[in-house]
């Protein structure tokens, strides 16, 4: 959370862009049993406006219930809807994790995050199956296997074993996981071409910087409708959705910050301020937890953040990185990602956050580490 709020730039919640959300209940209800992710008239590719007219896109708001959090959804750029607050599913593996996702989903959690690297998938769909919903009640987002980059059958690949152990023949969400796989040109061309053919209903990145995505824009590629990330106010401007990846900075930051005494003093978790604070952002917060008890917790509900509140939060910047491996690769330039493969010694991952915090033994320390 200390690592969204460096990268955040602008303090305190912008009243006027809540105020301006549409709050109307969906006529759909909630949670509903018919599909209603994604289930917008879609926008021809053809008809998008060009990246250069990106400017004039309405303003990403809010929908459904009338606070930030579950049972609100985002209104993505193309017209499709995905909701607020999801369950992040690396290390949700085995028995504990099916169980895990289907108390998110009784819960009330409707997006579930995942890649096939992180061989949750078919948990997904168990879990799915085991909480009693079907699969078009629940959005899920899933990412391209990295290296399979290296040519356009095997992302075509990489998509099919999703949908296989997804049990399912589309997904709401696929996104590029990271540029440092490479090809970025060629391979987002697929993943717009896959969502042409309805494999996908919307794409994005994750990992992304800015000056990777400028270079998309002046590639003139149309640009992603989320981009999964320690958070950056560049999407803002341009329609895209931030889903914030690590909300929780892995938990390497409890205890080491004020976060811990306003915790205290509020007589919630550090957690729990955490994910309400992305929530009241307008981000797409992803925590994840095995744990029954902190899935329920953060959904970080029964109460809100006010703006003093929000402020001292958005200011516990300490240039904290949790995702070591992940997160620095969003500096990688442009041309080395575009058309070619950067080597793995240009990804300058393995970093040590900045500033305090725990560098705990876990699964997520290595688990980005292969190639
Ligand atoms: N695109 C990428 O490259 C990328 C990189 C990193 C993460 N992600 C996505 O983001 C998701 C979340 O990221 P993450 O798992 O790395 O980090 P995170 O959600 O920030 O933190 C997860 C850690 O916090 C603990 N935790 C969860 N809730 C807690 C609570 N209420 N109180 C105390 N501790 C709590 C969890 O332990 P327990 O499980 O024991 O509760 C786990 O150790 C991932 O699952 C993945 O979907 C994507």
């Amino acid at each position: 959370m200390a690592t969204a709020a460096a990268l955040v730039g602008d303090s305190a919640p912008s009243r006027g862009r809540w105020g301006r959300a549409r709050r109307e209940a969906n006529s759909e209800g909630y949670p509903g049993r018919q599909s209603r992710w994604g289930s917008e008239a879609k926008v021809p590719s053809a008809a998008l406006p060009r990246a250069e007219q990106d400017e004039d896109f309405r303003p990403l708001a809010l929908e459904g219930a009338p606070r930030p959090g579950v049972g609100c959804s985002i209104r993505l750029r193309r017209g499709g809807l995905m909701p607020q607050l999801g369950l992040g599913s690396g290390g949700l593996e085995g028995r504990e994790g099916r169980e895990a996702i289907a108390t998110a989903l009784r819960a009330g959690y409707r997006l579930i995050d995942t890649a096939l690297y992180y061989r949750t998938e078919k948990e997904i769909a168990a879990g799915i199956r085991l909480a009693g919903l079907s699969r078009s009640d629940v959005f899920i987002s899933t990412k391209v296997l990295q290296k399979a980059h290296a040519s356009n059958a095997q992302v075509r690949e990489s998509l099919a074993e999703s949908l296989k152990n997804l049990g399912t023949n589309y997904v709401d969400l696929y996104l590029i996981h990271n540029p440092r796989a490479g090809r970025i040109k060629e391979v987002w061309a697929l993943l717009l071409q896959l969502r042409d053919e309805g494999l996908a209903r919307a794409v994005g990145v994750s990992n992304f910087g800015i000056a990777q995505l400028e270079g998309m824009r002046e590639a003139g590629l149309e640009l992603p409708e989320v981009n999964q990330i320690e958070v950056t106010a560049y999407h803002e401007r341009h329609g895209i959705a931030t889903m914030t990846m690590a909300p929780l900075a892995r938990g390497r930051m409890f205890g080491y910050s004020d976060l811990s005494k306003m915790a205290e003093e509020m007589g919630r978790s550090e957690a729990e301020l955490a994910i309400r604070w992305s929530l009241q952002r307008g981000f797409v917060p992803i925590p994840k937890s095995i744990n029954p008890q902190r899935i329920l917790l953060n959904m970080a509900d029964g109460f809100d953040l006010n703006p003093r509140q929000m402020a001292r939060i958005s200011q516990l910047d300490s240039g904290f990185m949790s995702c070591t491996m992940a997160s620095p690769c969003h500096e990688l330039a442009w041309d080395l990602v575009s058309d070619g493969i950067p080597h793995p010694d240009t990804w300058g991952g393995n970093r040590k956050g900045k500033g305090k915090g725990k560098q705990t033994g876990s699964w997520t320390d290595d688990y980005q580490t292969w190639w």
